[in-house]
């Protein structure tokens, strides 16, 4: 059980800063938004650059921009842990994910509340995660989405019959009241923005959403 704070949240005067307040993290999110795939912009690679000069914690880059075959690559070079596109912009996932993976990134693919996982099924040999939206994307601090949890569920049994080691990640509206839920689905990448930086101490956020989600999954312990 993985947890990985969205630094949508946090301070974007003191980013660096902001994410010292999480040691205890596995991976740090990082939402890149054009203004065209969601009406929200955020950053994107120089602030990326500078983002993993300022850790050692791997960083999680969730792309929500139009167009990912000709930008992703650039974030995996740069050396992000994990890239992941949308279902809904790529054109060439198969190749985009191959690409990222040959740059030494992990490749995530991302679905919208509203778009099916099923259709992607055969692309789990070329992915190291699929990212299942619990709120449309563009914004902090959104009501989860209780629709998407038979999709967490189907997400998991399809890479279950895959056979393949593949993490499935939730993104939106997790806090201490809805990750067990999400937990329980089959879920092990939980993503968390306004829970852990609106905490009064972060990290402290960080382990107890872990905990929780230790708890309610249903997964084996060592998977
Ligand atoms: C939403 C972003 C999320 C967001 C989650 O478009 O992809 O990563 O930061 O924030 P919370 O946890 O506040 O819903
Ligand atoms: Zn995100």
């Amino acid at each position: 059980m993985q947890i990985s704070p969205s630094i949508l949240s946090a301070d974007f005067a003191r980013l660096g800063e902001e994410m010292a307040r999480v040691p205890d993290a596995d991976w740090i999110h990082v939402d890149v938004m054009d203004y065209a795939f969601v009406p929200n912009l955020t950053m994107g690679l120089p602030v990326v650059e500078s983002l993993l000069a300022a850790t050692s914690t791997p960083l999680d880059c969730h792309l929500m921009i139009d167009d990912p075959d000709r930008w992703a690559p650039g974030y995996a070079e740069a050396g992000a842990g994990s890239v992941t596109f949308h279902a809904e912009a790529v054109k060439a996932p198969v190749r985009l994910a191959r690409t990222l993976r040959g740059l030494g990134s992990r490749a995530g693919l991302a679905v919208n509340p509203a778009t099916p996982i099923t259709p992607y099924a055969d692309l789990l040999p070329d992915l190291d995660m699929v990212l299942l939206m619990t709120v449309e994307p563009g914004f902090g601090g959104q009501p989860f989405l209780d629709m998407v949890l038979p999709k967490i569920a189907e997400a998991r049994e399809l890479v279950r019959r895959s056979g393949c080691d593949v993490w499935v990640q939730v993104d939106g509206g997790v806090s201490e009241a809805t990750i067990g839920r999400c937990a329980e689905a089959g879920a092990d990448v939980f993503v968390a923005g306004s829970a852990v930086f609106g905490a009064e101490d972060p990290d402290r956020m960080v382990r107890t959403l872990r905990g929780m989600a230790e708890a309610a999954s249903s997964l084996p312990a060592d998977a």
